[in-house]
Order: structure tokens, then sequence, then C-alpha cells
């Protein structure tokens, strides 16, 4: 019997096959499925900063226009005795989620400033979440806003955030730092109990008969994987935080390198999207399989033995066999 269990964010995990924000874990019913496929924990939709904030002025509105007594001027607002917010909604879910389900579940925030809606973290603890992933979808475009600016605005996230919850807390993490190392490491000493690799921004497309901008969301490819892998390898000896791989994980293949390059949970996102939440039960089965064939007993047997550190050749995770790869291309003829 292989045992896969992991650690990840000091929580045990039975599997490290991990459901990652989406839709699947959004429904009752789909994360029910994804805990009978064998899912080592899941990590819920984020709640939006935005919403969190639209709300609150919505509700600040609704309070002055009723003062004022404007209230049928102002017919759009919803009636508070029935006003179930986002916030409330996401609560609801969550406790329904840690009643029903056995594997821990991951709390998600999505934002990028610090005034005010990491407060909600604190409601999320109280409704038992075992751990609180942030996502800080931010893309610095601001061309006065330097590098350094950026680190501090997620350091800054961070130390909010701890001074709110004692809960866990991993940070999902853009690939677009000048020094991931860097910045992984920074946030270690900030607290992170983890670092979520990497982030996928979804690139606005122009439409060319319309000249609009429009907005794409493209699921993921599994040649997305090897930035995930390779950056996990090069970071599991030089850190001692948790390491998670999100990002075209989309096969057995996939997970194994990441769990050798050394990373504790595996998500999943974009193939359970295409081929739902009880496909994660062949993809474990398959990496059970892997395990066998090359006499592991253990996931923790196999994992980080091809990190940086431990790899044979470990100057290849760099820049070392550059020269050798573009050369090795012989062209079209
Ligand atoms: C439809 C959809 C919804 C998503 N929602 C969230 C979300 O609410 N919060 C979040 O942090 N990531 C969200 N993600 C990102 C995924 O959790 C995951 O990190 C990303 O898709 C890369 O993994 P993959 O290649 O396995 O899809 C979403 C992705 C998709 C496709």
């Amino acid at each position: 019997m292989i045992d896969l269990s992991t650690r990840y964010l000091g929580l045990a995990l039975r599997s490290p096959l991990v459901p990652s924000s989406s839709p699947l874990t959004r429904e009752l019913d789909t994360a029910h499925q994804l805990e009978d496929a064998g899912a080592g924990a899941l990590v819920m939709h984020s709640l939006f900063e935005e919403t969190v904030h639209r709300e609150q002025k919505a509700l600040e509105h609704f309070v002055h226009f009723q003062s004022l007594g404007h209230m049928e001027a102002d017919s759009y607002l919803p009636v508070p005795d029935d006003y179930l917010s986002e916030l409330d909604d996401y609560l609801e879910h969550l406790r329904a989620l840690k009643e029903s389900l056995e594997i821990p579940v991951i709390a998600s925030l999505n934002g990028i400033s610090d005034d005010g809606w990491l407060e909600f973290a604190r409601e999320i603890a109280a409704a038992g979440a075992d751990a609180l992933e942030l996502n800080v979808y931010y893309v610095a475009a601001d061309p006065e806003v330097t590098g350094e600016q950026v680190e501090a605005r997620y350091l800054a996230l961070l130390r909010q955030l701890k001074s709110e919850v004692e809960l866990p807390i991993a940070m999902k993490l853009t690939s677009q730092f000048s020094s991931v190392a860097n910045m992984v490491k920074q946030l270690e000493q900030g607290g992170a109990a983890g670092a979520v690799l990497f982030n996928r921004f979804y690139q606005p497309d122009i439409d060319l008969e319309t000249l609009r901008v429009t907005p794409r969301l493209q699921l993921s490819s599994p040649a997305e994987a090897l930035l995930r892998i390779r950056w996990i390898a090069l970071l599991r000896s030089r850190v001692g935080l948790s390491l998670a791989a999100t990002g075209g994980l989309h096969d057995a293949e996939g997970i194994i390198k990441a769990l050798l390059a050394g990373a504790d949970a595996t998500y999943l996102c974009s193939v359970l999207l295409q081929r739902g939440p009880g496909y994660l039960a062949t993809l474990q089965q398959e990496v059970i399989d892997w395990l066998e064939t090359h006499e592991y007993d253990s996931v923790r047997q196999m994992q980080g033995s091809v990190s940086q550190a431990c790899a044979i050749n470990p100057a290849a995770y760099e820049h070392a066999n550059y020269l050798e790869v573009l050369q090795s291309f012989s062209h079209y003829s």
C-alpha cells in the first residue's frame, strides 16, 4: 500500500493532489466528488477585494439614503433583510464544506490593497478554515512603481493578514519578479507558511473586427508546468516553507515531476474543469502506479529527490545547459 501523505502549510494531507480555486470548489456537490476521488485538501474559490469593497460601498450608500429618507429613489439597492452578501455567502459555503468534508479546507482571498478588506480573514478563520491562501492579482503597469515597491505590497498584505489571523497563510505568486527566490525568502521571513507557484494571469485579447480589448480565459496547457517545476526545484533547498505547484499540471507525469522537484502539494484546476472532478482519482492511480513501478513506498520518499540540491546535474536547473539546448535544435529541412 503506497503512502501518499504529505505535509502542506503544517497540515497533514492524505494526498498531495489538491484541487485549486475554481468553480469546482465553489459547489458543494463537486467538492464532495473531489474528496471522494481522493483529494488531499481543497482550496475554495476566492473572495475578491473588489466584491467586498463594492458591497461595503453599496451598504454605506444604503445607510446614507435611508437616514435621508430617500429609499424609494434608490430602489436598485438590496433590502437588508434579504441581503446575503458575498461574504456571508462565502462564510456559509465554508461552514458547509467544513461540516461535510473530512479533508482540510483552504480559504482564498484575492486582492491587492491593505485598506480594510483583509479584516474579513477573521471571520473566515472563525468559520473554520484550516488555512488561508492570498492571491495577489497585481499587474505592475505603472512605470513609476519600482520592483521594490511591488514586493513591499506583498509583504504588507502578508503582515496585515498575519495581524488578523493565526491561520497558516500561503501566498499565491506570479513568476514576474526580478528575483522570485528572494521574494519567496522574504515572504518566508515575514511568516508565510507556503508559496503557491505560479499564478496565471489571464491575458486580454484584441478582437480584430471590433478592435476592442476582450477578456479571455484560456485554460492552461501541460507545457506550463515546467516553469513551476523548475522554480520548485531551485527553491526547495533554499527555503523552508511549503511549496505548491499550480499551473499546467494535467497528467500524472507533471504531478510526479513536481513532487520530485520538491512540491509539497500539486494543485489541479484546468484538467479537472476539462475532464470532471472524478478524473482526480485516475491521476492519483497513475501516480500510485508510477511509485510502485519505481519501487517507492511513499510520496515522501521521492519528494524533492530531483530538487536542485539533490539532482545528478544541478546546474541544468540554471543557465548551464542553455547553449546545449539551443545547439541541440535541429532545424526544419
Ligand atoms: C475558471 C477558473 C476560475 C478560477 N478562480 C480562481 C479563484 O477564484 N482564485 C484563485 O486564486 N485562482 C483561481 N483560478 C486559478 C486556478 O486556481 C489555478 O491556479 C490556475 O488555473 C492554474 O492552474 P491549472 O493550470 O491547473 O489550471 C481559477 C482558474 C479558472 C480556470
